[in-house]
């Protein structure tokens, strides 16, 4: 059956690179909006990827999607976030081995005002922003900065991917399904700063501390191979994260348009508004959750010593990184 009409547009930016590549086919099989959501694909490249964002269009094609209503390429930004219903801001360089992503701010961060200024000019009133591209955090708050007219609360920054990888570790360690673990989060940045929180966390509804029972193995094993799991890839692949970082994308997306199960609550980069002592403005992870199409930080979660230390250290990484691009000009 064709797709119907009014379709969602759905603009993903580095269209012709490998998260690219992951994430395009799972967008236009129905996994990001849902079975009966047909998508406008519009996919936006630097022009001499263009070539190569054809041949994924025409690959696009040939899956013979039910739900794809139509794939345009683009060059230009204004053009391609005109009339844009979900951004997916991808297009950017990744980080080699020995890099930190905060190293990536002035290779990248100059992406993200024009694109931040495109979304303002032509996006659909109800436009909801992924930034994926790193450094997540800082490169939508740059985007949000360039966009006075979209509520701020309509870009975020992926941290589904530390969230995902938090799930995972837990599960291996405990012998648990992902499915019974609830309520873990990441706080503040998407960077080796970031806090990977267990202390809220239940594993079938148990305390998930009490399940693991040793804290050496939370502080010294889950919280650094969860910050650190990139690097840890871009080392054995040799190149960095895709089919998961896609992954986390679709989650992301999916989880913000159709909520959060009840009970539990996701992590995401979004736009404080001073919650937890973060300053207002900062993209930072939070745990959070999501109904109605919008997310909210989970209130009044009470933070012991530790937690209050991690936080507080990831989000002076953000508060260095947007003094560093303020003094690039970028925003
Ligand atoms: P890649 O190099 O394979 O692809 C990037 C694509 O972006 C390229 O095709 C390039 O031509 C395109 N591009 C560059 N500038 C652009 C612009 N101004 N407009 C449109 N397209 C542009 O990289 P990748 O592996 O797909 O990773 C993309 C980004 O995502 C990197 O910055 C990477 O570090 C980041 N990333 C983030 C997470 C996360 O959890 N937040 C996870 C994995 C990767
Ligand atoms: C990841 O977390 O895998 C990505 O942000 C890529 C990277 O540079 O670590």
């Amino acid at each position: 059956m064709p797709a119907a009409a009014n379709p969602v547009h759905v603009t993903v930016t580095g269209a012709a690179g490998q998260i690219g590549y992951a994430l395009l086919f799972r967008i236009a099989s129905g996994q990001l909006l849902g079975p009966d959501t047909p998508v406008h694909l519009h996919l936006l490249e630097v022009p001499q990827a263009l070539k190569a964002a054809e041949g994924t269009a025409m690959e696009l094609d040939d899956c013979a999607f039910p739900l794809l209503a139509g794939v345009d390429i683009h060059d230009d930004a204004t053009a391609a976030f005109a009339g844009a219903n979900v951004a997916l801001l991808v297009g950017a360089r990744p980080r080699t081995a020995g890099m930190e992503r905060g190293d990536l701010l002035s290779a990248n961060g100059g992406i993200f005002g024009p694109q931040g200024a495109a979304i303002n000019a032509g996006a659909a009133d109800d436009v909801r922003v992924l930034v994926v591209g790193n450094p997540a955090n800082t490169n939508a708050y740059i985007a949000q900065q360039h966009a006075p007219d979209v509520p701020a609360d309509r870009f975020t920054a992926m941290t589904r991917l530390d969230h995902n990888r938090a799930l995972a570790q837990v599960a291996a360690r405990t012998g648990s399904s992902v499915d019974d673990i609830a309520r873990l989060a990441i706080w503040g940045n998407h960077s080796a700063t970031q806090y990977p929180d267990l202390s809220h966390a239940t594993i079938a509804g148990r305390p998930a501390l009490e399940v693991i029972d040793d804290e050496g193995w939370v502080h010294e094993t889950f919280i650094p191979t969860v910050a650190k799991r990139g690097a840890a890839i871009i080392e054995a692949r040799g190149a960095s994260s895709a089919a998961s970082a896609a992954n986390a994308a679709i989650d992301h997306v999916h989880t913000w348009v159709h909520g959060t199960p009840a009970g539990d609550w996701t992590s995401a980069g979004v736009v404080s508004d001073g919650s937890y002592g973060v300053p207002a403005g900062l993209v930072a992870s939070f745990p959070v959750t999501a109904t109605g199409g919008a997310f909210t930080i989970v209130p009044g979660l009470e933070l012991d010593a530790f937690s209050r230390a991690r936080i507080d250290a990831s989000v002076a990484e953000l508060v260095e990184e947007r003094e560093a691009v303020r003094a690039l000009g970028l925003v």
